[in-house]
């Protein structure tokens, strides 16, 4: 018997209003624990959640003056400046719009002269910042999480990896279009460190996504499709638009039109 609990699956009509009902949910949270310690994706998924956390700062809706942000990911050998960085990227969609304090913004150093004990240095940061209270993931649509991609085996802990050419090309626009300037290392948040968070949102938004969301939900738990390791947690939510949901059997997802909640139980566990 699936003994598993289940996703809390959430579908939205359109990306504007994902992006907003996660954006709120950010803000209540922030309102019930101001010392909130987020982790964060970079990527096209939280472009328009960054959007709306940036217009609810900016109204008094949002305060992150106490909270803490961990980013999941960094390429290697990119100088942090560099626009194609993802620090870069934090400070243009998020971090120089709201009121975090700059020391409690995390991200992996790039430029680190010894990327294993960068590593450590993180895991040590995330441990004494008391952990990671809510998680946001995107999802490659090779079912990567952070860039833990698909293997034989996956790292537990934040770790430097080699990025599949897929997730190079998928970063193309970030480096001028062209996938061989992508850098072909970085450094991760393990799966560990993911699964210790104390709740996890993931958002897929699109067509091309809807394989590995059904892959990560209905799948065996396999390292060959790291989301799918998620199905260890107690508390993820699942937040798609309708397009990303399109695999998701109907008995799995909100009757209604609009954006709708549903458990997701999952049928059973194989591999
Ligand atoms: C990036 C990250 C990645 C992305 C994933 C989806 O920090 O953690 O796992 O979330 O590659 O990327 P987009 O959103 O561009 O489809």
């Amino acid at each position: 018997m699936n003994a598993w609990p289940p996703f809390t699956v959430e579908v939205h009509a359109s990306v504007r209003e994902l992006a907003a009902a996660i954006a709120r949910r950010i803000a209540d949270a922030l309102r019930t624990r101001p010392a909130l310690v987020l982790g964060l994706p970079t990527g096209r998924t939280p472009v328009h959640l960054y959007r709306e956390l940036r217009e609810l700062c900016a109204a008094g809706l949002a305060d992150f003056s106490n909270a803490a942000t961990f980013n999941l990911d960094e390429f290697l050998g990119v100088p942090p400046a560099h626009p194609g960085s993802y620090r870069s990227y934090m400070e243009r969609h998020l971090f120089r719009h709201v009121n975090l304090r700059r020391e409690n913004i995390h991200l992996l150093d790039s430029g680190a002269a010894d990327p294993i004990l960068e590593c450590e240095r993180y895991e040590r940061a995330i441990r004494s910042a008391g952990g990671i209270d809510l998680q946001l993931l995107g999802i490659g649509d090779n079912g990567h999480i952070g860039f833990n991609e698909p293997g034989a085996s996956l790292s537990a802990r934040t770790h430097r990896t080699r990025l599949h050419p897929e997730t190079r090309r998928a970063n193309a626009a970030l480096f001028g279009g062209d996938w061989r300037k992508v850098p072909a290392e970085a450094l991760s948040v393990g799966v560990g460190t993911i699964l210790r968070a104390r709740e996890i949102i993931l958002i897929a938004t699109g067509r091309a996504k809807a394989s590995c969301v059904q892959r990560m939900m209905e799948g065996p738990v396999t390292t060959r499709v790291p989301a799918s390791l998620l199905q260890l947690h107690s508390n993820v939510r699942v937040v798609l638009d309708k397009a990303a949901a399109a695999f998701i059997p109907p008995r799995g997802r909100p009757q209604s039109a609009g954006a709708g909640e549903a458990r997701y139980p999952r049928r059973s566990l194989r591999g």
